[in-house]
């Protein structure tokens, strides 16, 4: 018997013929986010999951699936949605799309961050606002980046690729994590392990790439913000709820910190009112791997993940619980 695949967001059509060639694909039609009794009813009796950070994964999705859930493939490097622990008891595999999506991810936190320290929303506000404007010695100023401190939370490879980019625009470099980056990577980017604590002291910019789970959840709080030097900025890129967002909010109407780069947020799609009045912020609605080659090759991973599982074979980027 073919194997029933779900598919539960509309992905690539290359990764649908993939999947095809193995299995009967069921996708949403038309494409839209399931409430969770409809997203139960359609994955169950499915071998496959291919699923999105929209879902929650865990023992209810296992038990409405039925015991021949073999695999839930995720369209995503993040899997804070989902129960790996729950599924590895019932020995479903999980896997994400980690390397396909960190230059794409890499692009978008220091975009965020030149568009924060050099004023780029406000500037297009003005503009599009027709406010009689001209250019001016002292007018719209920003904040240069060369010369200053990086401060990387979590130096994996999206972290990296964020550092190799700020190497480029002349910043230096220091990183915290669970542990310290291999020497050679260090040495790559010259750059120093340092407590989250001193981190926070010491950049111009703090950019969080850490992934969300119990022990990151707001690991920016009030006091986090606190510590960092008022003229200091944050991007955060990885998942909202790394970031107190109200603490955030308070300590960017108050002048704690000078600005921030966004592209998550703690109960998406909201943001939190203060931020969306706030010009010293720089939103991005979670874009981070937006781009058609990145999403493709995610589409692409996540399917071919699909696919391994089915076929007996191991997964190529499992989540190891
Ligand atoms: C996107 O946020 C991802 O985790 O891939
Ligand atoms: C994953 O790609 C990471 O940022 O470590």
């Amino acid at each position: 018997m073919r194997p029933r695949i779900v598919v539960t967001r509309k992905i690539a059509e290359p990764a649908l013929a993939l999947l095809r060639e193995t299995g009967d694909v069921w996708v949403p039609e038309p494409d839209r986010a399931l409430p969770t009794d409809e997203l139960h009813a359609a994955i169950a009796g499915a071998d496959a999951v291919v699923s999105t950070l929209h879902e929650r994964v865990d023992a209810a999705f296992a038990d409405a699936a039925g015991a021949q859930l073999k695999v839930v493939a995720t369209v995503a490097v993040g899997y804070d949605n989902i129960d790996v622990p729950a599924l590895a008891a019932r020995g479903i595999v999980v896997t994400n799309t980690p390397g396909v999506l960190t230059d794409a991810t890499a692009d978008l936190a220091f975009g965020l961050l030149l568009s924060v320290t050099r004023r780029f929303g406000e500037g297009e506000r003005l503009l599009r606002s027709r406010t009689p404007w001209e250019f001016d010695l002292g007018f719209l100023l920003g904040t240069g980046i060369q010369g200053k401190t990086l401060g990387i939370v979590g130096l994996g490879q999206i972290g990296t690729a964020v550092a190799r980019r700020a190497r480029a625009f002349g910043m230096s470099i220091v990183y915290t994590g669970r542990r310290r980056a291999d020497t050679d990577v260090e040495r790559e980017l010259d750059a120093r392990y340092l407590t989250l604590e001193e981190l926070l002291r010491e950049s111009d910019v703090v950019s969080l790439h850490c992934p969300l789970t119990p022990q990151t959840r707001h690991l920016i709080d009030a006091d986090a913000l606190a510590t960092m030097k008022p003229t200091a900025y944050l991007i955060n890129t990885t998942r909202g709820a790394v970031v107190d967002e109200a603490a955030l909010a308070d300590a960017l109407a108050n002048g704690v910190i000078a600005g921030a780069g966004l592209d998550v947020f703690e109960k998406e799609p909201e943001v939190h009112p203060t931020l969306l009045e706030l010009d010293n912020v720089a939103l991005t609605p979670h874009l981070g791997s937006a781009t058609r080659e990145t999403r493709t090759a995610m589409a692409m991973l996540a399917a071919r993940n699909a696919v391994a599982v089915l076929r007996g074979d191991d997964p190529l980027t499992p989540v190891v619980p």
